[in-house]
C-alpha cells in the first residue's frame, strides 16, 4: 500500500527521501515521487514503476532543498501514471496521501472553479487546501480546515511553498509516525521508513493532526485540542531491513521460521501450560467468529478445525470483506477473533468495528501491536514474528498458527474437552515444531529438483483434507501470488465434484497429506488423478509414502507430526515450492505485481 515520508532536515533531502521510500517498497507500489522546498519554492519529481526510475530522473534533474515529502503509490483512483503519482500539487501546496478520500467527487464538484489535472481522489485535498490559502488562510489553518472536510481514511502530509520549516501531518484510518532527530524531524508511514534516521517515534492517534517543525511537533486531537502522545524508542531490530545473506526477504523469512516460532511459543508458554496476556473464559463462550483476509484467512481457517475438534466450540470463519456486509448476527456470548499481520487491513478493521458492542470479547492476533486492529480490540495477542517484508506472508502465517494453536488448547482446557495428558501431548508437539520445521527446511534441495518443471505449468491444484484443506488453499495462494501461475486449493474429497475435469498431464496436483485417519481416502483421490495421466507431487511422511506406493511424479517425505498440527509443518514445503517456482520464472518475489503488503483500502 502507499507509503509516506517527510523530512525537515539539515542536509539535502532528496536522497534521504528516496532512501526512506526504499524502506517502504515492501508495502507494494507502482509509482513514486518527492517534493521539496528550496528558497521558498515548491518543486517535485515523479516517476512510474520502481524507485530506480525516480532516482534516475533525479540524477538528470536534481531537486534541491532541505525540506521535503515523498510517496510510493499503489494505484486506486486512476492508473499508475506520472500525472497521477504523488505528491499532488495545487499552487502553493503539495500533498502525499495514503488511503481513500471517499467524498472526493463531492469536493471536486464544490471546487469546480479550479482546474484538476489528475484522476486521483488525493488531488482534491491539495486543491481544497490551496483554495483556503487563496482565501488568505495561513498554511496551518488551511490544512486544518481542509482536514475538517475530508471523509474516508487517510494518512496525509502537506508541504507548503514559502515554508521551509513546516510539514502538516494527519492520521485518520492509516497510521503515521513522527520521528524526532537532532535539529531535524521526520514523518513516515511506519517506524521502518525512518529507521536509519531516528528510532525516537511518536505515533499519531486516530483523528490527530500535527504541525511538524525542526524544533519539534505540536499534536492536536480530532477536536483541535493540544494532545500529548507518548514518544518511544523503537528497538533497532524492529526496524532492520536486512536480507541476512538471502537473495530475497521471502527466503530469509521462510528460513527464520524455526526461530520466530520458538519466540512466539515461548511468549505463550508457562510451566502450567498456555498463558495469554489477559482474561478470556472460553467456558462461557458459545461461538468463536474468526475474521481475516488473505493468508491470515487461511490461518484462521486452520484454527477453525482446532477450536472445533479440540475445544468442541462452534466456530465460523469469514473473509473480512464478506463478513462486514453480510450483517451476520453476533451473539453476545461469542468471541470475535481478528487475524492480521499488519493490523491495518481495511476490511478486517471494518469487520471488527461491526462486532464492537455486539460480541462478548474482541481478540486481535496481530504482528504490529500499535496497529489500528490491535488498538480497537479488547485483547491483543501478538504473534512476535518481527518485521515481515516479503509481500507473500510466510513467517507471519506460521506464528499466527502458533498463537491460534495455543488459544485453541487454552479453550479446550477451560471447557474440559481435553484431558491433561492430551494437553501435555499437544504442547510437547508444539514445542517440537521449530525443530521439525528445521528438518523440513533441510529438504529444500529436494523441492528444487521439481520446481523447474512446475514453473512450466499454467495451472496447479493443491489438495488437502481436514486442517490440511485450508493449507492447500494457502499453498495455492502462495504459488499464484509470486509465480503468477494459476493455482487452486481444494478439499481432496471435492476433487471429483468439478476440478477433476481439469486433470491431464499438464496440470500438476500437489497433495499435502500426512498419514492420518483419512489418509487412505486421500490415496484414492490421488489414484483418481493418476488414472487420468495427472502428475501427483505427494508431500507426506514416511508411513504415508509407504502406503501411497509408486506412481507419483514426486514425493517429499516430512518428519512425523501430530496430524492436527500438521499444517504448521506442511506450510514449509508449500512456501518453498512457491518460492523456487517463482525463482525459475524470474518474477519479483518480494514485491509481486499488483499486490500490496498491507491493504488499507476496501
Ligand atoms: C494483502 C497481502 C497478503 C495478506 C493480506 C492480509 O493482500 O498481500 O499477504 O495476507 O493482505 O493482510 P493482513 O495484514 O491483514 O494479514
Amino acid at each position: 500500500m502507499c507509503g509516506i515520508v517527510g523530512v525537515l532536515g539539515r542536509h539535502e533531502v532528496a536522497p534521504i527521501l528516496v532512501e526512506a521510500l526504499k524502506r517502504l517498497e515492501y508495502r507494494g507500489y507502482d509509482s513514486a515521487g518527492i517534493a521539496t522546498v528550496q528558497d521558498g519554492v515548491l518543486d517535485r519529481k515523479r516517476a512510474v514503476g520502481k524507485l530506480v526510475n525516480l532516482s534516475d530522473a533525479l540524477v538528470h534533474d536534481p531537486l534541491a532543498g532541505k525540506s521535503g515529502i515523498g510517496h510510493t503509490r499503489w494505484a486506486t483512483h486512476g492508473g499508475p501514471t506520472v500525472t497521477n503519482a504523488h505528491p499532488h500539487q495545487a499552487g502553493r501546496v503539495a500533498v502525499v496521501h495514503n488511503g481513500i478520500i471517499e467524498n472526493y467527487r463531492e469536493l471536486r464538484a464544490r471546487l469546480d472553479h479550479r482546474t484538476f489535472v489528475t484522476e486521483t481522489d488525493t488531488e482534491t485535498v491539495a486543491q481544497l487546501c490551496e483554495d483556503y490559502l487563496d482565501q488568505g488562510m495561513t498554511p496551518r489553518d488551511a490544512a486544518t480546515e481542509t482536514l475538517k472536510h475530508l471523509d474516508g481514511a487517510y494518512a496525509l502530509a502537506f508541504l507548503f511553498e514559502g515554508e521551509d520549516d513546516l510539514i502538516v501531518a494527519a492520521r485518520k484510518g492509516s497510521p503515521l509516525a513522527i520521528g524526532h532527530g537532532e535539529g531535524e524531524m521526520f514523518v513516515g508511514s511506519d517506524a521502518i521508513a525512518l529507521g536509519p534516521m531516528t528510532n525516537l517515534i511518536t505515533y499519531l492517534e486516530e483523528g490527530d493532526y500535527a504541525f511538524v517543525t525542526r524544533d519539534g511537533v505540536e499534536i492536536r486531537d480530532a477536536e483541535g485540542r493540544l494532545a500529548n502522545r507518548e514518544t518511544r524508542t523503537i528497538p533497532a531490530q524492529s526496524t532492520q531491513l536486512d536480507k541476512g545473506g538471502h537473495k530475497h526477504f521471502m527466503a530469509k523469512e521462510i528460513f527464520e521460521q524455526p526461530v520466530v516460532l520458538s519466540d512466539c511459543l515461548g511468549h505463550y508458554a508457562t510451566a502450567d501450560g498456555v498463558s495469554i496476556p489477559g482474561e478470556v473464559d472460553f467456558a462461557q463462550v458459545d461461538r468463536v467468529s474468526l475474521v481475516a483476509c488473505g493468508t491470515a484467512f487461511y490461518a484462521a481457517s486452520v484454527a477453525k478445525y482446532w477450536f472445533e475438534q479440540l475445544a468442541r466450540l462452534p466456530c465460523d470463519v469469514d473473509i473480512a470483506s464478506e463478513f462486514r456486509y453480510r450483517e451476520p448476527p453476533v451473539s453476545d456470548k461469542s468471541v470475535a477473533l481478528f487475524v492480521s499481520q499488519s493490523g491495518e487491513t481495511a476490511d478486517t478493521l471494518a469487520a471488527l468495528r461491526y462486532v464492537q458492542e455486539k460480541a462478548a470479547k474482541i481478540l486481535a492476533v496481530v504482528n504490529v501491536p500499535e496497529s489500528s486492529i490491535a488498538r480497537e480490540s479488547d485483547l491483543i495477542l501478538p504473534i512476535q514474528a518481527g518485521v515481515e517484508v516479503g509481500v507473500a506472508s510466510t513467517k507471519a502465517f506460521m506464528n499466527q498458527l502458533g498463537v491460534l494453536a495455543n488459544l485453541a488448547i487454552l479453550a479446550a482446557r477451560q471447557r474440559g474437552t481435553i484431558d491433561a495428558a492430551r494437553e501435555a501431548e499437544l504442547l510437547t508437539a508444539l514445542r517440537a515444531m521449530p525443530g521439525l520445521i528445521n528438518q523440513a527446511l533441510a529438504l529444500e534441495d529436494q523441492v528444487v529438483k521439481h520446481t523447474a518443471k512446475l514453473s512450466e505449468a499454467h495451472s496447479v491444484l493443491f489438495l488437502g483434507r481436514g486442517p490440511m484443506f485450508p493449507l492447500a488453499m494457502e499453498g495455492a495462494l502462495k504459488l499464484k501470488e509470486i509465480s503468477y501461475i494459476h493455482a487452486e486449493g481444494y478439499a481432496s474429497g471435492e476433487l471429483k465434484h468439478g476440478p477433476i475435469a481439469l486433470i491431464d498431464k499438464s496440470v500438476p496436483v500437489i497433495v499435502l497429506a500426512p498419514k492420518d485417519a483419512l489418509f487412505d481416502k486421500t490415496v484414492s483421490n490421488m489414484q483418481e488423478v493418476m488414472a487420468r495421466d495427472g502428475r501427483v507431487w505427494l508431500v507426506t511422511d514416511a508411513d504415508g509414502a509407504a502406503e501411497a506406493g509408486d506412481g507419483t511424479w514426486a514425493t517429499l517425505i516430512l518428519p512425523k507430526v501430530d496430524p492436527i498440527l500438521a499444517p504448521m509443518l506442511y506450510a514449509v514445503p508449500a512456501q518453498l515450492i512457491a518460492y523456487h517456482t517463482a525463482l525459475h520464472k524470474g518474477t519479483d518475489v518480494d514485491q509481486p505485481r499488483n499486490l500490496a503488503k498491507s491493504v488499507t483500502v476496501e
